[in-house]
């Protein structure tokens, strides 16, 4: 199922969508309308509690609407605010390991790994031990996880909120790159609070009110 998307450009589309949580009244996703049909770096701000998390949720089907839908034809992997979080293994290859989801022989594997550590700027890094990693580096670990498990949709839930500004700057470099690749670009959809991040985005769109805002260059974006 996952390896049939593979091949396919990306796609989600959001029709009328609304929902709420369990015994709360007021709809925290309202009629909320939008499509990203093409690979790039998509970037969603919002206030805290606008419901950007619940958004991602309902894109990668965590969570289902009470009215509309929600149309994900994409392999979808995620990257939390906290690696910590998401990385279980004690090294960097054992963790992409548990990612691949394919039969390859030990010659592919080593090589698939070299690969995905290259893409995000992490080369040799296969025997590291996790514990020894900076935040950014983890951060591109979980993306290089994405990578090796075929993910072409990543979704990205403030990644740099508990980085400095250089491991900042190179988790954003490295989306950024992967979103531009010429043979195979990847689709991105990165939540952030930190505007100047802004700049690195192909579009921006705003979350409030239930609703996402039309998606807008980042130089004509005004956050109300
Ligand atoms: N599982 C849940 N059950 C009930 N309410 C929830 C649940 N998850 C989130 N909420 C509520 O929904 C609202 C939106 O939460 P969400 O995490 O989507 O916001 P957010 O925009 O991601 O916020 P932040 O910027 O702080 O990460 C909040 O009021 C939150 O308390
Ligand atoms: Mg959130």
């Amino acid at each position: 199922m996952r390896d049939s998307f593979e091949n396919q450009i990306p796609h989600i589309h959001f029709k009328d969508v609304s929902f709420s949580y369990p015994k709360k009244k007021e709809n925290l996703i309202f009629k909320c309308n939008f499509k990203i049909k093409k690979p790039g770096f998509w970037m969603v701000v919002g206030k805290n509690g606008s419901g950007k998390s619940t958004l991602l949720k309902l894109i990668n089907g965590i969570i289902k609407p009470k009215h509309g839908s929600v149309f994900c034809n994409a392999n979808v992997g995620m990257v939390f605010q906290n690696p910590d979080h998401q990385i279980l293994m004690p090294n960097c290859r054992s963790e992409l390991l548990i990612n691949i989801n394919q039969n390859l022989s030990d010659y592919e594997i080593a090589k698939k790994i070299e690969y995905v550590l290259d893409q995000v700027g992490l080369n040799g890094f296969a025997k590291r031990p996790v514990h020894t990693l900076s935040g950014g580096q983890k951060q591109r670990l979980t993306i290089a996880c994405a990578l090796i498990s075929n993910r072409n949709f990543i979704l990205l839930d403030e990644p740099t909120a508990l980085l400095d500004q250089t491991s900042q700057l190179k988790v954003l470099k490295t989306i950024k790159n992967l979103t531009c690749n010429d043979k195979k670009p990847l689709s991105a959809l990165w939540i952030t609070h930190r505007y100047e991040e802004l700049t690195y985005a192909d579009a921006v769109a705003e979350l409030k009110n239930g609703f996402l805002s039309s998606w807008q260059e980042p130089s004509k974006f005004k956050y109300n």
